[in-house]
Parts: structure tokens; C-alpha cells; sequence
């Protein structure tokens, strides 16, 4: 089953939408295989946004997802890449659709509460930064029969 990598910024947790995230992917059917409450240091913030090192809002970046903790989670299920991202919505508050996560919570780009990845390649490549294998785990989840 596909896997994805999400995590509520420093803003999120600060504002105490940790629950209020995580069970909106719970509801949706989404299996959860991993996550931790942790501080994320400079070089992997610069790891994990090296796509946005030329970009002019790069440092701010780096020191916004440094600045407190953040909630890092795995989750399983068809398609959950693209359909995270639809949960999500647009990077810009401003353009996201209510009922999406930026769009019910956010206000500003640079504080858009939640991070996805947006591909295959990408989600690999963030879990395996983020998580060892031993932390994720793979377990039967009965209540699943009844989402698929
Ligand atoms: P990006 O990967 O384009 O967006 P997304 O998080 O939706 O995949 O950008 C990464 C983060 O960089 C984004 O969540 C917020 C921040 N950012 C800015 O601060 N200013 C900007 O103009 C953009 C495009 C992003
Ligand atoms: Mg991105």
C-alpha cells in the first residue's frame, strides 16, 4: 500500500491542531504507520527543503520548521499522496479551498500548518529521512475492511 509522509509545523502543534489533523486522516480510512512529536535540526530542514535552496524564502523556511516542534507521521493507504494533498490544500492559505487543512486553519504561506509529500519519489525519499524502519510499523487494521 502507498505511503506518504506528513507533519504538522511548529504553528500547528503551537496551536494545538495535532488532534484535530491526525483524526482527519484517521476518519478519511488512512492507516497511520508512524509518528513522533521532534525538533528538527538545520541540516535536516535544509535536507528536507533542499528542492527550495535557491528560492528567496528558503532561510525563513529553514527557521520557521526549526522554531518549535513538529508532529512527523507516515500514513498507508490507496492513492495517499495525491489524496493528502488534496486534505491539505493549495500551499497559500489564501487559495485553499475550505475544508482543507490550510484552508480551515491557515493564513500565511510561511505558516500553512502541515507538510505532504507531493510524490512517490518524494515521499521515499522524506520517510527514510525522517523515520528509521524500526519506527514505522505494520500492523492489520480490521476497521479498514469497511473503508475499502
Ligand atoms: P512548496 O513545496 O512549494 O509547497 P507545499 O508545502 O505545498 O508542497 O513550498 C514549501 C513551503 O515553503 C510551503 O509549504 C511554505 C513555504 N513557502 C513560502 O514561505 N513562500 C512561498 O512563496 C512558497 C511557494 C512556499
Ligand atoms: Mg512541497
Amino acid at each position: 500500500m502507498e505511503k506518504t509522509f506528513l507533519m504538522v509545523k511548529p504553528d500547528g502543534v503551537q496551536r494545538n491542531l495535532i488532534g484535530e489533523i491526525t483524526g482527519r486522516f484517521e476518519r478519511k480510512g488512512f492507516k497511520l504507520a508512524g509518528a513522533k512529536l521532534m525538533s528538527i535540526s538545520e541540516e535536516l530542514a535544509q535536507e528536507h527543503y533542499g528542492e527550495h535552496k535557491e528560492k528567496p524564502f528558503f532561510g525563513e523556511l529553514v527557521e520557521f520548521i526549526t522554531s518549535g516542534p513538529v508532529f512527523a507521521m507516515v500514513w498507508e493507504g490507496e492513492d495517499v499522496i495525491a489524496a493528502a494533498r488534496q486534505m491539505m490544500g493549495a500551499t497559500k492559505p489564501s487559495d485553499a479551498a475550505p475544508g482543507t487543512i490550510r484552508g480551515d486553519f491557515g493564513m500565511i504561506v510561511g505558516k500553512n500548518v502541515i507538510h505532504g509529500s507531493d510524490s512517490k519519489e518524494s515521499a521515499e525519499r522524506e520517510i527514510s529521512l525522517f523515520f528509521n524502519e524500526g519506527e514505522l510499523v505494520d500492523y492489520q487494521k480490521d476497521s479498514l475492511a469497511w473503508v475499502y
